[in-house]
């Protein structure tokens, strides 16, 4: 295990923003995660795990404790399939999930094709259920090989165990900082078609003859992405960021029907979607643009991506405290105007 010192994070994040880690250790096994674990606790010091840095925002005092970034690598596929006929994929949590999701769409495997494109690890993916274009990772997840911080030691955890929900799991949710993520097994239909649910999908494939295979959704996924910034493209501004900043709102029968009053009273109608029963979800990004926060907005280092108003974008030199103050801009507005709160996307290091 190579412990380093005052390392900067804000190039280990895709926002490239936030300050140091004063120890730092890059563990490509699960025997150097437990090494790095036993060094904090010998001195200590608070631990924050790091996977791709795609989701974060580090304060700009950075962390005083252990950054321990899981870089276990390897895809392997298993051979053989299940009894529902699915192929078991064991990836390593320090795995890019694109290349991840290029390996399963060469090998003709269908379950993650409209994930594409998302930038991070492996094992972030679990952590807040990452999903996007229909499809979210607890579609597929078999099970989840952790470090269990309380009871030292590793275990398997399989899908029912993660409590999977939008944009969470007990892994951000009962169990948060539990658990460290070495391995996640994802269950893939071989020759299975793709999904073409999501709205913006079909539009792309509207007109077409024969039906996509897995290669062309995972491009068109991709394309659909990078005109939303979505995409890390190197050197375009609005993908310095940490993605979607908020979640979508998920609101009961009441709630909604007082936002919807609110939405009519202007002439307008908010984009909502059907979630649990009793309850929808709305378009953070409609409410975001209709509280005044357009896309683009915003002069100088901090401002909302000109492609997505979802995204608050880092357009070179900008600092946490001056993300964390349009972050809260936009709560106040869009809380005033509209009666929602917004939550945070985004993990918050060092805060
Ligand atoms: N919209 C706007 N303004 C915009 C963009 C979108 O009003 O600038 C409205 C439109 O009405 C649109 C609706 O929002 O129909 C949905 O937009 P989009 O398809 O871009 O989805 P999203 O809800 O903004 C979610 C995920 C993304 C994921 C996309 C695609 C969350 C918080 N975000 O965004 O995930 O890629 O769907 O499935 O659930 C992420 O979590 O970091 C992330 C990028």
């Amino acid at each position: 295990m190579l412990l380093q010192e005052n390392i900067a994070l804000a190039p280990l994040t895709t926002f490239k923003i936030g300050g140091p880690a004063r120890y730092f250790v890059e563990a490509t096994s699960p025997g150097e995660v437990q090494e790095a674990v036993t060094f904090a606790r010998s001195r200590n010091l608070s631990l924050f795990v790091l996977g791709g840095g795609s989701n974060l925002v580090v304060s700009d005092a950075g962390w005083s404790g252990l950054v321990l970034k899981v870089a276990i690598p390897g895809i392997e596929q298993r051979s053989g399939h299940d009894d529902a006929g699915k192929v078991w994929f064991d990836v390593g949590a320090g795995e890019s999930w694109d290349r991840f999701v290029s390996h399963a769409v060469m090998a003709r495997c269908a379950g993650v094709e409209c994930l594409s494109g998302i930038p991070g690890s492996v094992g972030g993916t679990p952590v807040q259920n990452v999903g996007a274009y229909g499809q979210e990772v607890s579609d597929t997840v078999e099970s989840v090989e952790v470090f269990d911080l309380k009871e030292g030691q590793v275990r398997e955890l399989c899908r029912e165990a993660c409590g999977f929900s939008y944009r969470g799991s007990i892994f951000n949710t009962t169990e948060r900082g539990r658990f460290i993520i070495l391995r996640v097994r994802h269950a893939l239909e071989p020759g299975g078609a793709p999904r073409l649910e999501y709205a913006d999908l079909k539009r792309h494939f509207e007109g077409r003859e024969t039906r996509p295979n897995l290669a062309e959704t995972r491009e068109a996924v991709r394309h659909i992405r990078a005109l939303k910034g979505m995409l890390i493209v190197p050197g375009d501004p609005d993908c310095q960021s940490a993605g979607s900043f908020f979640k979508n709102p998920v609101l009961s029968e009441e709630q909604h029907q007082d936002l919807m009053k609110r939405a009519k009273a202007r002439g307008l109608t908010v984009p909502s979607y059907p979630a649990l029963e009793t309850w929808k979800k709305v378009s953070a990004a409609w409410l975001v643009e209709h509280s005044g926060f357009v896309k683009g907005h915003g002069f100088g280092s901090v401002g909302i991506s000109s492609k997505h108003a979802l995204a608050i974008v880092n357009r070179g030199g900008a600092t946490a405290a001056e993300v964390m103050a349009l972050k809260e801009q936009i709560q106040n507005r869009v809380h005033e105007i509209w009666g929602v709160r917004l939550e945070p996307e985004p993990v918050m290091v060092g805060f």
